[in-house]
């Protein structure tokens, strides 16, 4: 029972043993409000275990996988869940699906890891008996794809969604456009795509998500309890949106389209009216496209955009996201531009103080953290990495683990921070292998600090419950970094 990642709040192993054993006459009783739930649950463990597994809301006694709605205690919140294993049963109990969607995920991994086989495998298909009493230290547990730098297909982030989910996840931020590509498709804008979509670093054909497309991404994340934050980074990082309408451009001159992986270099006009008809359009149909609460408005690294502009762009744009019933996020530069309490800043530097991010808690803004010298997940692990970039430093799985957001950031306490990110930027990483060799083992240790309580922070225990993963991975079909800091299988 103590090998879940995250490490749940609590964790009581039944002291007389036994187990409970999945069988062909396992029905999984989903009670009204949990039948989506018991879907997903079944379909994860049909293709190994061969099981019908049939969904019902009908009550049984034995030999039931039972997911429960109501009836808990108050401590466990919106995403919380107890779930209580012997040898009749198994019962999941929540106050909401997130929080039965939890659940699933510690039972999958106190299943053995050939239930992760897609294929039939041999059982027994055993959880062990005991009680687990859990829900998360943070609201926010984020991952990042930039599906900008290289464009990633529908289906490789779907991969990527269903191997976040399995460590609690809970927020999929997507950075839709940069310098070198354009993501996402805007109906009264359409040549940011077709020609602003059209390529990606190094040069390759790129590639975008047509809103149908989209659509079906932001429901599938929803379907395992992960909310899609869609990220169109501006002033700068807008290369891609500049070559596609020479008239955003300050001189009324197109820029080619850029493929190389310099940052900072682009600005939109911040002076011309139609910027301003630009972005309104844009975030009036992301924000039609998103049933999260948060727009991502970017403003990192606007190396050509004075401070003054900066500040004028934003104080136009800040309440435009308002206007649209959702609320900004931004990386932390955007303090800049004083955004309203409710803004979510995310901090990516590499110290532990920032006057920008102090002034912000001061004012009462709440802070996500992702520090790129901790939570990037595209820095390399050392000198020898094939993949990634070292501008942050390497990154081993110890020092992606070593850090408590609570007390991270000078002036910034545990009640102002909203969670964690692991942001992975794709200027080297072409393909879900290279996603998940960068990923794998360091998005567990990120997940585990946004969600275990700091009492279970521990390095021993961390390194062991992350080697016994591993088994699950390869039958995942993931590719990981096989890190000398880890004993393997
Ligand atoms: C960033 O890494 N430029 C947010």
């Amino acid at each position: 029972m103590n090998q879940v990642i995250p490490a749940p709040v609590s964790v009581a192993p039944d002291r007389n043993g036994g187990e409970f054993r999945l069988t062909s006459q396992t029905v999984i009783q989903a009670e009204r409000g949990a039948q989506r739930v018991g879907e997903y649950l079944a379909g994860l463990l049909r293709p190994a275990t061969g099981y019908r597994l049939p969904v019902t809301g009908d009550r049984r006694s034995d030999g039931t996988i039972s997911l429960a709605l109501g009836r808990v205690d108050a401590q466990l919140g919106d995403e919380g869940y107890e779930l209580e294993a012997d040898r009749r049963g198994v019962e999941i109990k929540a106050r909401t699906a997130a929080g039965l969607l939890n659940g699933v995920q510690s039972l999958r991994q106190l299943l053995p890891a050939q239930v992760e086989s897609r294929s039939l495998a041999r059982g027994p298909w055993t959880v062990p008996a005991g009680r687990i009493v859990d829900y998360p230290r943070f609201a926010h547990r984020g991952a990042m794809l930039d599906v900008a730098r290289h464009f990633f297909a529908p289906d490789e982030v779907k991969r990527y969604i269903d191997q976040i989910s399995l460590y609690k996840i809970n927020e999929l931020h997507l950075h839709l456009a940069d310098d070198q590509g354009w993501r996402i498709e805007i109906k009264s804008w359409p040549r940011l795509t077709t020609y602003g979509g059209s390529t990606e670093v190094g040069g390759g054909p790129g590639g975008y998500y047509t809103q149908e497309q989209y659509r079906d991404l932001v429901s599938y994340a929803a379907a395992r309890g992960i909310a899609v934050i869609p990220e169109i980074d501006m002033p700068g990082h807008t290369n891609a949106a500049l070559a596609s309408y020479a008239e955003l451009n300050c001189d009324g001159v197109a820029p080619p389209l850029y493929t190389g992986t310099d940052v900072g270099f682009s600005s939109l006009c911040i002076d011309k009216e139609i910027t301003y008809r630009f972005v309104g359009d844009v975030l009036r149909e992301l924000a039609a496209l998103t049933p999260g609460e948060y727009l991502h408005i970017g403003g990192d690294e606007a190396h050509v955009t004075t401070e003054p502009d900066y500040i004028k762009f934003f104080q136009r744009v800040l309440p435009m996201v308002e206007a649209l019933g959702k609320k900004v996020s931004g990386w932390h530069e955007l303090i800049k531009a004083t955004p309203a309490v409710s803004a979510l800043p995310q901090y990516w530097g590499t110290t532990n103080s920032n006057a920008l991010v102090t002034d912000a808690v001061a004012r009462g803004n709440k802070i996500l953290l992702s520090p790129a010298n901790k939570s990037y997940l595209d820095m390399k692990y050392d000198e020898n990495t094939p993949l990634g970039l070292s501008w942050a430093g390497f990154i081993e799985v110890d020092d992606a683990y070593g850090w408590d957001p609570g007390t991270y950031l000078q002036g910034v306490p545990e009640s102002s921070v909203a969670g964690v990110e692991a942001p992975l930027w794709s200027e080297t990483l072409e393909n879900s292998d290279h996603i998940e060799f960068m990923a794998f083992p360091r998005l567990p240790a990120i997940a585990e600090l946004g969600w275990s309580p700091w009492s279970t922070h521990d390095w021993a225990s961390f390194r062991s419950r992350l080697a016994a993963q591993a088994p699950r991975w390869t039958e995942l079909g993931i590719d990981f970094y096989r890190s000398p800091q880890i004993d393997w299988p």
